[in-house]
């Protein structure tokens, strides 16, 4: 039995060479895309088969990329969010006083909706179901918003190993399902804004939310979509959090030097900038012009693929304009309507479209105003260029705070933005000391035992010729609440103690009444 074990561990060995693999992308924002996007075109450019069914079918796939695209099936995200949302939002909450509870809570919300949108609409998707019907050695599943493909690939019988994919921080619905500590009383969670060290109302208020979104997840995500799958299907399917428990490996968008310090476990591998270098876009010649002309330096301005900045309330856009036009820098500002060549204001060049890495490794681009999202943070901290972040929602407050606690720039508030508060960010973030510490934190986050795309690449490769046999995980994650807690052991060693001051009590009133009875004894002598 040995022997063969053996026998068929070194055949895996040499057969990774052309490993079939399936890659589940059922989100539809495309920045997680484009993290993943680099390892799946590798992973085929190395000899594997690669599957991928996604909402961003890339454009010229390598040989032996067989595409499955989900477009057309649920509405992608890119330039959907309204940013007037975020000055009545806050106007409303902040009066109630608990802005920042609240504002977690109803963020959260629409993740759900969307999760199980896409779910009933893919449990309905031959293309996806022709996909699942296959045999892989791997499956690689984006652990964001959603279990579905989870479901969906036990129904169509799917035994491969399966790896998490994560664009973002490990979700709170994530550390249980591999067995990794989150102890809110030091490991923030996603949507806080604290770091590194917590006071006691920040460990309040980390720990509530922490129960909060572990059990909005499984009751508002999890349940429902086991009940649309079971629903499609005619017959009962395993709890998704049971599915979730299976999975051989997380490989996550962040590294410690910039994300911070958390406990890991060998199947919590970070991979953060895994999806940069290695595609390269040119600088359109407009704004290659617009860089060489300028004396001081340029900033580049962009909030991101999602919020559309063109739904900036008319004043919030006088305040920044006014405050742009007082730095003696030049101004590129992504902004969806703007010219062909884009549009030049002043000093502020309005462009519909950048390619930002490649700007930000610009020697005449000095400093980054950006909304906090995870990969323009990336880019930043590779370029070394310090950035001004005003946070909108989801990780970008904390990964402000991150960006603050490392030297690698400021955050400053967009409901409360004013000439001055923008001003004051932008001379802190232009200053000498600062542009220093960002290209420190840049050689930091470089410093690695291995580049992070080839990383991934070998750990999926390693699952793929291990599996079962080398588990990644900790048996934490099988252990219930009151084990994993203690709370059974605490119980019995409280118990414990209550009896030997109980007996202690008893001896010692023996001794006393011998000692007085002793002394009565005594006295009648
Ligand atoms: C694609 O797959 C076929 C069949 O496994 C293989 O012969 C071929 O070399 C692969 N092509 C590339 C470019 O890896
Ligand atoms: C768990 O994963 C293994 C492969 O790593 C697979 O063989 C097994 O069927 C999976 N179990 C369930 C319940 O899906
Ligand atoms: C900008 O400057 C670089 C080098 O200084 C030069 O190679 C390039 O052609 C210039 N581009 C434009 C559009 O002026």
């Amino acid at each position: 039995m040995r022997t063969l074990a053996i026998l068929l561990a070194v055949f895996a060995v040499q057969d990774v060479q052309s490993a079939r693999i399936l890659g589940l992308f059922p989100h539809t924002g495309k920045s997680h895309q484009m993290v993943f996007d680099p390892l799946l075109r590798t992973l085929a450019e190395r000899g594997h088969h690669v599957t991928v069914v996604s909402f961003f079918p890339i454009k010229n796939p390598p040989a032996n990329y067989t595409i499955v695209s989900l477009e057309g099936i649920a509405a992608q995200g890119v330039e959907t969010i309204d940013l007037a949302y975020f000055d009545n939002r806050n106007k409303v909450l902040n009066s109630l006083g608990i802005d920042r509870v609240v504002k977690q809570i109803f963020e959260f919300q629409p993740l759900a909706d969307l999760a199980l949108n896409v779910c009933s609409k893919i449990v309905d998707f031959p293309p996806l179901a022709d996909a699942l019907k296959k045999n892989y050695d791997v499956i690689l599943v984006e652990n964001f918003n959603s279990d579905c493909m989870l479901g969906l690939a036990h129904v169509h019988g799917l035994k491969a190993p399966i790896i998490s994919l994560l664009s973002s921080y490990l979700m709170q619905w994530c550390p249980d399902r591999i067995g990794v500590t989150d102890n809110p009383s030091y490991v923030p969670i996603v949507s806080s804004e604290h770091r590194p060290k917590l006071n006691f109302y920040q460990r309040l208020e980390n720990t509530i939310m922490n129960v909060y979104y572990k059990l909005w997840y499984r009751y508002a995500i999890q349940m429902k979509e086991k009940a649309i799958i079971e629903k499609r299907f005619g017959r009962k399917i395993p709890d998704l959090q049971d599915l979730a428990k299976n999975v051989s490996m997380m490989l996550v968008n962040t590294f410690h030097s910039m994300n911070g310090v958390y406990p890991l476990l060998p199947g919590v591998v970070e991979v953060g900038g895994m999806h940069l270098d290695h595609k390269r876009q040119p600088i359109p010649h407009y704004i290659e012009r617009f860089l060489n002309e300028s004396e001081h330096g340029v900033v580049l301005f962009s909030w991101g693929s999602l919020i559309k900045t063109a739904s900036i309330p008319k004043y919030k856009e006088d305040i920044i304009v006014s405050a742009l036009s007082k730095l003696k820098q030049r101004v590129i500002w992504k902004y969806e309507d703007s010219g062909e060549e884009g549009t030049l204001t002043g000093n502020i060049l309005k462009v519909r479209w950048i390619p930002q890495y490649e700007l930000l490794q610009h020697k005449k681009v000095i400093a980054f105003i950006a909304h906090g999202g995870l990969l323009g943070m990336t880019e930043a901290i590779s370029a070394g260029k310090p950035m001004l972040i005003v946070p909108f929602y989801g990780d970008q407050p904390l990964n402000g705070a991150s960006a603050t606690a490392i030297g690698l720039g400021k955050a400053i508030s967009y409901a409360d933005m004013s000439e001055k508060t923008l001003l004051d960010g932008l001379k802190s973030v232009l200053s000498a000391e600062m542009r220093l510490s960002a290209r420190q934190a840049s050689k930091i986050w470089k410093d690695r035992i291995a580049d992070p795309l080839d990383t991934a690449v070998y750990w999926v490769e390693r699952v793929i010729r291990w599996g079962d046999q080398d588990p990644l995980h900790s048996t934490a994650r099988d252990l219930n609440f009151i084990e994993y807690n203690l709370l059974d052991v605490a119980a019995v060693i409280l118990l414990a103690i209550i009896m030997i001051i109980l007996i202690l009590r008893i001896v010692i009133m023996k001794i006393l009444r011998l000692i007085s009875g002793g002394m009565k004894k005594e006295k009648l002598h």
